[in-house]
């Protein structure tokens, strides 16, 4: 792997049973041409020797913080220096606990606290340690502080069960470092995103609302934030915690969406309007609940403005895409989508069973000026990789540099 050659890679190993893959991991490094320094755990040594490291590695491996002979070898602050990137794989429940409050406790959490270099975690655990409210805020936190997250796999355990918590493989552990060192696609690039439902008030307790879990449009925040872009999401109401981004703007209504994303649009290259905006608003709002005395009770609707049109018609428009959910006809109507409002690129979607709004799954047909494609049922995280990876080719194409 070209992009690892020469890197400084420290390779913290905790006290997991996956600690014996990272013997594995480590090979893998030096196969890459990185050069290995791995720091262990105390605990990691209950489960690996660290000679099967100083081997592998074929550097002396750290163990000690207070070590007097091993600080003056190569003490922390020094090896801290010394590193491109921090991997620590495993990375147990225990570890990213103690990295997400700071702790300096033994070498390898006090060596995270000194580097300035990237550092990237490869969490391994059991499926409800993993699951975990503790955990999952801890990891949330850390990925706020740009600390990057890979994995965990799926699949059986150590302990027997099965579900979310096996370290993922080598292979793809040195894929996702290796793009610590590419340029990103969206490099210098802005992008801003919608995202979610939205609620129409009808009085102070009463909202029209959709299904919409914003789930895609965050997966879009985050895959443009991996591919180097400078991003700002604005999202209705959902239950997602916020993305690592630039920038998070809460909104409620179609009205204050729209607000919000003109606000923002003429300064961004890229606008992705991934929301399920209310297409129409009740006409007034009630300033008090109002009283169920009547048997029936009848609205009035106002059309809502559309964000996307509003966006694509500005004199000097970013490169603009859209999204449509259609429960039939899918590729036609995106088609007539794309042209009807303007659009650089459409994403279509079928709504229904497991696919769509509120799955994590989901299939995407898209269509731009002079080309269209279909990405098949994949987790919206995967397919939110493909659909950045396809719109700055398409951006590049109609943007040469
Ligand atoms: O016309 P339709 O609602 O099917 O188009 C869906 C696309 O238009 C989505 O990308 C959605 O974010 C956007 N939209 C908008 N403003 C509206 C309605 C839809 O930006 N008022």
């Amino acid at each position: 792997m070209a992009n690892l050659a020469d890197k400084h890679i420290v390779l913290g190993v905790t006290g997991g049973i996956a600690a014996y893959k990272a013997a594995e991991l480590t090979r893998a490094l030096r196969r890459s041409g990185a050069q290995v320094r791995v720091v262990m755990t105390r605990a990691a040594t209950a489960f690996v020797t660290p000679l099967t490291f100083q081997a592998l590695s074929g550097n002396p491996v750290h163990l000690e913080l207070l070590d007097p002979a091993e600080e003056q070898a190569m003490g922390h602050i020094d090896l801290a220096r010394w590193a491109d990137a921090i991997l620590v794989a495993p990375a147990t429940a225990d570890f990213i606990a103690r990295l997400r409050i700071g702790l300096a406790d033994e070498l390898l959490p006090a060596l995270c606290l000194a580097a300035t270099a990237p550092i990237v975690l490869a969490p391994a655990m059991n499926r409800a340690m993993w699951e975990n409210r503790a955990t999952q805020a801890n990891v949330r936190a850390l990925e706020r502080r740009g600390v990057r997250i890979l994995g965990p796999a799926e699949g059986e355990q150590a302990c027997g069960e099965s579900g979310p918590g096996r370290l993922l493989e080598p292979a793809a552990i040195l894929a996702a470092l290796a793009q610590l060192w590419e340029p990103g696609r969206l490099a210098g690039l802005s992008v801003l995103i919608s995202a979610g439902p939205t609620r129409e008030a009808i009085d102070p307790v009463r909202y029209i609302g959709n299904r919409s879990s914003g789930k895609m449009g965050y997966a879009l925040a985050e895959a443009a934030k991996a591919a180097g872009a400078q991003v700002s999401l604005v999202s209705g109401p959902v239950a997602l915690p916020p993305p690592a981004v630039d920038e998070v703007v809460r909104v409620e209504s179609a009205a204050d969406m729209y607000r919000a994303v003109l606000e923002r649009a003429e300064r961004c290259a890229i606008y992705i309007g991934a929301a399920a905006v209310a297409d129409y608003t009740p006409t007034a709002t009630a300033p008090r609940k109002v009283k169920k005395t009547a048997a029936q009770w009848t609205l009035t609707l106002t059309r809502t403005q559309d964000i996307l049109s509003a966006v694509a018609a500005l004199p000097n428009p970013p490169f603009t895409v859209g999204f449509a959910a259609e429960t039939e006809q899918v590729e036609e109507y995106a088609r007539q989508k794309r042209l009807a409002k303007g659009l650089d690129l459409v994403a279509a979607n079928r709504v229904g069973a497991g696919q769509g709004f509120d799955a994590d799954d989901n299939a995407l047909f898209v269509c731009w000026s002079g080309g269209e494609t279909s990405l098949p049922l994949a987790p919206k995280k995967i397919l939110a990789a493909q659909l950045i990876a396809l719109i700055a080719e398409r951006y590049h194409g109609q943007n040469p540099a």
